[in-house]
């Protein structure tokens, strides 16, 4: 499933990103090679990002 359209960010990825690098939603676009566009995706970027990182530390 894609978090962000314009830059064709998959969830896995934007996941695997907030394992390995700290930063909000945009610093992990920036890791992946990519800067909002649109911004439409931001804030359910930020919440896979908060998911991921909650279930790290579970
Ligand atoms: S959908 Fe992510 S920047 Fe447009």
């Amino acid at each position: 499933m894609y978090v962000c359209i314009c830059n064709a960010i998959r969830e896995k990825d934007l996941r695997g990103a907030a394992r390995s690098h700290s930063g909000d939603a945009e610093a992990l676009y920036a890791r992946l090679g990519c800067q909002p566009q649109c911004r439409q995706c931001l804030d359910d970027a930020e919440d896979v990002v908060a998911d991921e990182r909650a279930c790290a530390l579970a």
